[in-house]
This record gives C-alpha cells, sequence and structure tokens, in this order.
C-alpha cells in the first residue's frame, strides 16, 4: 500500500515478518523485509522460545509473535502523544536511540526527557501540520515500541523546517514503526482533518471522559499517610483555621488493616464513619486506597473468595499467580474476567466496604500491576488470564481495574451517583472510568515543568482528567517550588497535593503566613474558576474535546506552537502560562491569533496576538490571560469547599473582541448524580455579547432543572462607557443597574443584575 501526498495523507506498509524480541530491547535490526536476514536472525537467536532476564524465565509457550506496521506522514513534522512518557509534548526523532516505549510499568524514580515505559499505555498518535490534523491508534496491549524518524528532525524552528521554509523542494516527512510483541495488527486511522475532528473520532472508537462529580474538579489533600483519625481531623481544621478550601482528603496504603484492602486499621482508624460523618458535614470527602495486589492471607475474607472462585491470574503452570507486593505475599485478581470485576465491583457496597459511606471514593495505586519481584517489577508475561498470556494484554490490566472499581462506585448507589476513582496504570479507553495521575515525580523544577506536556499528551487522546503530585512526590521542596507547584497545579485537570511517606510534613500552612497566602491564593483561584472547569468537563464528556489543550489545537496553522511545553490552553478561552523556572522575574508567554486580543484575567490589561509577551512576574505571579471574544463564569465568593459554594452566585466576565462581540456559555446541574444524562436535568445557557447587548439564552429546552444561583455581578473587559444599563427580563420588565467604570482598563463592571442563573435576560448598554 502507499501514496503520497503533500496535504499529509498517510501511506503504510506491513512488515508482519518476525521480530526478534528480548527484554533488553528489540534484536537484529527490528524488523526486516528481507527473509533469508529474518532466517538467519532466527536460526542464531537465543530466547526465541524462552528467554532469560536477571533470576526470571519467560517460557514463551508461543515463540516469536511480534508484529509490526510502518506508516509515512508526508507533508508532517509534527506527531504527539503516545503517553506516557516524561517527554516534550512533540515527540521526538528516535533514530539513534530508544524507541517510545509503552508498557505498564512501576518506575522508581523516572527520568524526564526520556522514551522510557511508564506506568499508562495509550498508543494512540496524533500527527499534525498546519494542513491537517490526522490520528493513528494502534490498538494493541502488548508490550509496544514506537520508532520516529523524521527527515526535518534536527532543522526546525518553531516547527518550521528551515529548508522547507526557505523553498527547498523536499517535502517534509514522519515516517513512524510500531511494533508490538504479540496480537494481530488492528490499526484505526482517524483522518481528521481538524483537530476537533479527530477528537470526536477517537471518541466515537473509544468512549470520552467521565464527567467527575464536582468536587473532584476541586483541590485534593494527601500525603502518604495520614496518620490516624486524629490527624485527618487536625488537617482538616488546619484548612479551616487557614481560609483554605479543600474538598477531598486522601488516605494512603496505611490506613488498612495489614495492607488488606478493604479494611481499616484498628487502632489508628477505629471508627471510620464517624471521621467519615465529619467530614460529611462540613461538605467534604474522603478517598481511600484500594491497589489490586490481594494478600494472601486465609483469614481475609477478600482473598479468600478471590481464591475460592478461581478469580486469580494463574502463573504459566496452573496455581494462582503470586507475587511480592506492600502486603508481602500478595495475589493478583484478573480484572479482564467480567465475573471477577463484577464480583469486585460488588465489595463497594456499602454492606461489604465495612466502614464506607457516600462522600469516600477510590485510588487504584499500582496496577500495572507492579509486583516487586517480578521481571521489571511487574507480572511475567507469561502469567495467564484465561487462556491469554499477560503478554498479550498487560497494558489493559490496569484499564479493567478502574473499570470494575468505578462499577462498584456507580452499583453501590443503585446507579444514582457518579464515582470519582484515581488511577495510576492506563489504557486507550480509561478516560470513560475516571482520573489519572503522572505517579511518582520528584521535588524538582524539572519534574514541575514535565507535568505539562504529560498532561497535555494525555489530553490529545481522550484523557482529559489528569494532573501530577503537587509538591513532587519524592524529596521535599523548596517553598518556592511547592509555591510555583500549586499555582501550576491550579490550572491543571486534577490538582491534589501528594509526598512520600518519608518526606517533611507539607500541608499549605507549615511555611510561614506569606507561603501559606500564597498558596490559600492559588488553590482561591481554582475553586473561583470551577464553573468554568465543570463546563470544561461536561464538553469533554459530551464530545471528547480535551479540557487543557496545546495552542496549536485552537490555532492548528500557527506554526509557532507546535512545539510548546511551558503554556497551555483551558478549553479555547484561557490561557496559561504558570512560572515554572526557579527564581523567574519574568515569563514570555506566546499569545496566538494575528487580530485578537488577550486580557490578563488578573490586573485585566489587554495584549495583541499573536506576540511574545514579556510578562515581570514575582512569587504570587500565575499568568493567565482570557481570550477576547469569550465569557467565563466564576463564582467570587470562595468557602471551604465546592459543594459549600453551590447556591453561590455567579460573575461573568465578558472579554470583547476587537470587534466587540463574545460568546460564552454556563453549566449546571446537580454536581453528583447521573441525572444530567438520564433526566436530563441540567441547566446549559449561551451567553452573547453583541450589538452593546449581552443576553443569555437556554441551550437546553425541556431541562426543569433549576438553581438558587443568580448573576452577581458582570465584568466587561474592552468596554467603552455606557450611559446607561438596562436589565430586560422576558416579563418585560426593565430595571436600570448600578455601573461602574474604569477608563484606564476599560473595564465595565455591572453590579448586581440579581437574575435567576437558569433564567432568560438581556442587559442592553446604551
Ligand atoms: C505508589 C504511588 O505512586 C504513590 O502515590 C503512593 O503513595 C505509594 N504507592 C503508596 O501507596
Amino acid at each position: 500500500m502507499g501514496g503520497r501526498d503533500r496535504d499529509g495523507s498517510i501511506s503504510f506498509s506491513t512488515r508482519t515478518s518476525r521480530v526478534m524480541w528480548s527484554r533488553t530491547g528489540l534484536m537484529a535490526d527490528g524488523v526486516t523485509h528481507v527473509s533469508e536476514k529474518a532466517k538467519e536472525d532466527e536460526k542464531v537467536e537465543d530466547g526465541m522460545w524462552e528467554e532469560t532476564f536477571k533470576s526470571h524465565t519467560d517460557s514463551k509457550p508461543n515463540g516469536p509473535s511480534s508484529i509490526s506496521l510502518d506508516f509515512s506522514l508526508p507533508g508532517v513534522e509534527n506527531v504527539y502523544g503516545i503517553p506516557e512518557h516524561a517527554d516534550s509534548l512533540k515527540l521526538k526523532a528516535t533514530d539513534g536511540g530508544d524507541p517510545y516505549r509503552l508498557f505498564n510499568l512501576d518506575v522508581f524514580q523516572y527520568e524526564v526527557f526520556n522514551p522510557m515505559a511508564l506506568y499508562g499505555a495509550i498508543p494512540v498518535m496524533l500527527s499534525h501540520s498546519a494542513q491537517r490534523t490526522m490520528g493513528i491508534f494502534w490498538l494493541n496491549a502488548a508490550e509496544t515500541w514506537v520508532d520516529i524518524s523524521s527527515n526535518t528532525a534536527g532543522k526546525t524552528v518553531f516547527g518550521q523546517m528551515l529548508d522547507y521554509v526557505q523553498g527547498s523542494s523536499e517535502t517534509p516527512q514522519t515516517d513512524v514503526r510500531w511494533i508490538s510483541e504479540s496480537g494481530i495488527i488492528d490499526v484505526f486511522i482517524m483522518l481528521g482533518p481538524t483537530p476537533t475532528d479527530v477528537f470526536s473520532q477517537y471518541a466515537s472508537l473509544t468512549g470520552t471522559q467521565a464527567f467527575p462529580p464536582l468536587s473532584a474538579l476541586a483541590y485534593h489533600q494527601c500525603r502518604w499517610n495520614y496518620n490516624d483519625q486524629e490527624d485527618v481531623a487536625a488537617v482538616d481544621q488546619g484548612f479551616d483555621d487557614h481560609d483554605i478550601p479543600y474538598d477531598f482528603i486522601w488516605l494512603d496504603i496505611e490506613h488498612t488493616d495489614g495492607k488488606r484492602y478493604f479494611t481499616w486499621d484498628p487502632h489508628k482508624f477505629p471508627q471510620p464513619k464517624d471521621m467519615l460523618q465529619g467530614l460529611l458535614d462540613k461538605r467534604r470527602k474522603m478517598v481511600t486506597i484500594v491497589d489490586p495486589h490481594i494478600k494472601v492471607d486465609s483469614s481475609y475474607k477478600i482473598h479468600n473468595e478471590i481464591r475460592s472462585k478461581g478469580f486469580y491470574v494463574k502463573s504459566k503452570d496452573g496455581g494462582d499467580y503470586e507475587g511480592w507486593c506492600w502486603p508481602g505475599n500478595s495475589g493478583y485478581p484478573d480484572f479482564t474476567n467480567p465475573e471477577m470485576r463484577a464480583w469486585w465491583a460488588s465489595m463497594f457496597a456499602y454492606d461489604q466496604y465495612e466502614g464506607s459511606m457516600e462522600n469516600m471514593y477510590t485510588w487504584n495505586d499500582m496496577n500495572e500491576p507492579s509486583v516487586f519481584n517480578g521481571p521489571e517489577v511487574t507480572m511475567h508475561k507469561d502469567a495467564l488470564h484465561g487462556n491469554w498470556e499477560n503478554r498479550d494484554l498487560h497494558n489493559l490490566y490496569g484499564f479493567y481495574v478502574q473499570r470494575a472499581t468505578a462499577e462498584g462506585l456507580i452499583e453501590r448507589s443503585g446507579g444514582v451517583e457518579r464515582p470519582f476513582v484515581l488511577a495510576r496504570a492506563f489504557f486507550a479507553g480509561s478516560q470513560r472510568y475516571g482520573a489519572v495521575w503522572t505517579g511518582d515525580n520528584a521535588a524538582e523544577w524539572d519534574h514541575l515543568k514535565i507535568s505539562i506536556p504529560m498532561c497535555l499528551s494525555l489530553g490529545l487522546v481522550g484523557v482529559s482528567f489528569c494532573g501530577a503530585d503537587v509538591g513532587g512526590f519524592f524529596k521535599s521542596p523548596s517553598t518556592e517550588l511547592l509555591v510555583r507547584w500549586y499555582q501550576t497545579g491550579a490550572y491543571q485537570p486534577f490538582f491534589r497535593a501528594h509526598a512520600h511517606l518519608d518526606t517533611p510534613r507539607r500541608e499549605p500552612w507549615l511555611f510561614g503566613p506569606e507561603n501559606t497566602a500564597l498558596i490559600r491564593e492559588a488553590v482561591r483561584q481554582r475553586y473561583a474558576l470551577l464553573p468554568y472547569w465543570y463546563q470544561l468537563f461536561y464538553h469533554a464528556h459530551h464530545s471528547g474535546q480535551p479540557v487543557m489543550r496545546p495552542l496549536w489545537v485552537e490555532y492548528p496553522q500557527d506554526t509557532a506552537t507546535f512545539s510548546m511545553d511551558d503554556q497551555f490552553l483551558l478549553g479555547r478561552d484561557l490561557l496559561v502560562h504558570p512560572v515554572t523556572e526557579e527564581g523567574a522575574r519574568g515569563v514570555t508567554a506566546y499569545l496566538p491569533g494575528k487580530g485578537e486580543v488577550w486580557f490578563d484575567v488578573h490586573t485585566f490589561q489587554k495584549h495583541n496576538g499573536a506576540q511574545n509577551l514579556y510578562i515581570p512576574v514575582t512569587i504570587s505571579s500565575i499568568p493567565v490571560f482570557q481570550r477576547g471574544g469569550s465569557i467565563i463564569p466564576r463564582k467570587a465568593r470562595v468557602r471551604r469547599s465546592s459543594s459549600c459554594m453551590e447556591h453561590d452566585p455567579y460573575t461573568l466576565f465578558v472579554a470583547l473582541s476587537p470587534k466587540r462581540f463574545a460568546q460564552g456559555e454556563l453549566y449546571i446541574d446537580d454536581g453528583h448524580t447521573f441525572n444530567f444524562d438520564k433526566q436530563k436535568q441540567f441547566i446549559h445557557r449561551r451567553f452573547s455579547f453583541a450589538n452593546n447587548a449581552l443576553s443569555s439564552r437556554n441551550l437546553a429546552p425541556g431541562s426543569q432543572f433549576t438553581t438558587f444561583s443568580w448573576i452577581e455581578k458582570i465584568v466587561i473587559l474592552g468596554a467603552s462607557k455606557p450611559s446607561k444599563a438596562t436589565l430586560k427580563t422576558p416579563d418585560g420588565k426593565e430595571s436600570l443597574l448600578e455601573f461602574e467604570f474604569d477608563t484606564s482598563m476599560s473595564v465595565l463592571t455591572l453590579r448586581k443584575p440579581g437574575v435567576n442563573a437558569g433564567l432568560d435576560w438581556t442587559v442592553v448598554l446604551q
């Protein structure tokens, strides 16, 4: 097959001849057409039918079974995706180095800017040029390697090839080779042509982002470990004493009775329901960890049931597969078995998981799965899931763990409540079951920086709900790094502080009042913006569009945006350039869009796109810009937790385009049930500013959902001064609104329109 086309169409050739496979990498030349050479390699190569790595032997009962396919992408210089790697957003050419590896592993202290495999694997790559965006979905859950070569590598400036720009006749081209250890070639080509099209095409194959409970988008406080109930109560109170909102406090493995998941340490957590009730009274929640390795212990109910039902993964000789993990000797439930998953889900019922309550949610860690004494700290490839070797489906194990857990949380509420489950390992489609995080990062500036491309890469392939441990998991952050990490994390989808057991405590108030104030401010900015986050997640759920986006997604022809790792968009309308350099005095943000304008959300100063804007910064700066032409809802009164803010009023920030136009939305539902879907119980409004009038129109006809929230304030950026502002409602009533006008910044503030957020209204400026 083949074909070359300057507009970026794809050509590919199958190369399914045998690839020598080895734990240490590809043997021989990886893939070859040359049958003589292949034969030769087959003859000489050890390890084709059995391979030994350190003390581990892989029995390889099926012999070599690798498959491969090469793709040529004419006209393409930029490829993205295939998470999870701690690397730049734009993938690098791998010639001469290791390919990008996709194999879910529990990696100890991972390195940044490295193609090594990490915890999750999504075999989806996007190609992008100014002409078109396309996607390749290589549906294979075996260990996979991706090699990238490009005739422009090393010759580009801002994603644009120098020779090409200067009129060279050579067409840029990227070649991609996919190699998997087993399975069949099953590839989906998503033809775009726009990024939006690719996202919906991919969503039609694997589903969209689960719509999280609103509170899960707020701030999460975690560490390994909160020691006991008193500790939980003290930390909870600490947030109130320091006036910092939070929604979830997390318990790591030490909360269990000897690492037996679904249980509580009887001394440290003797009354879990009292603890949960205390949180519930403050409208806060908890997450407890439930890992997928099960202590082999005949007095442990969970183990006994799994064993007696035959639900454990089997070793190659047919016995239950056992490995070493936190509890000591452990079994690994076979989550690929639907019956096992149904049973696991039933364990989350309130009468099964003793001490659990409706405000308690779940964290699935170590679901690669992690096997401390296994090859590369994971399961043996010849372990058996029914008739399938782990080799064939390795990268899917974590997906099924998260799925079974999410289904359990749904079932325990009779199908009413939306679940929240965080998982470390993932595969294509994991977005349907919850959130992921980037695992055990370190308290280093590079790890803060890499959190941006890591989450952007995930967003491109469907997983919007991503975050990195705020502060860094290993080591201890300097105060400056901690503050900068809060400021960055406040603008990333999953916002959770977490730290290793051995690190000193780092609750936000432990670094002196000035730093507490800085962290408070970052967290408060997050809470104020929750209405916008929620609306973005509604759209991610609805149509598969990422929440956190590289700039090129919205400015696909702007080559200056093709390889940016230090800034991103939230939806279409907010541009964030967090400060991630130590000792920074300024950052240079790129504001895209020739003819567009951007407003600094803190100062309201207007800037033109497209330009590189130098912004002097202090330790309190979080550079964020709102696109002229957009309307963003916020809640100005930040309270103890997001649900305490449920009925609070909205402030609308209307940022006018140069043509004095703006549009935006507001999405409201109950924040936690499936009623938005099953009963269409939600409010969805369209705000439009045109011809000096701002109106709110219904996008959800037929919905009976109502809200107590009202519109408290409207701030119009880039406005001119009116002589009067009149609020009109459909009942024919008109009232004059008080307003203020700031001439130096051209900001018009309309006070107390007072109209219910679910109703039609218009404000006319004259
Ligand atoms: C590894 C996880 O990545 C980390 O977040 C967690 O704290 C430890 N396991 C202990 O459960």
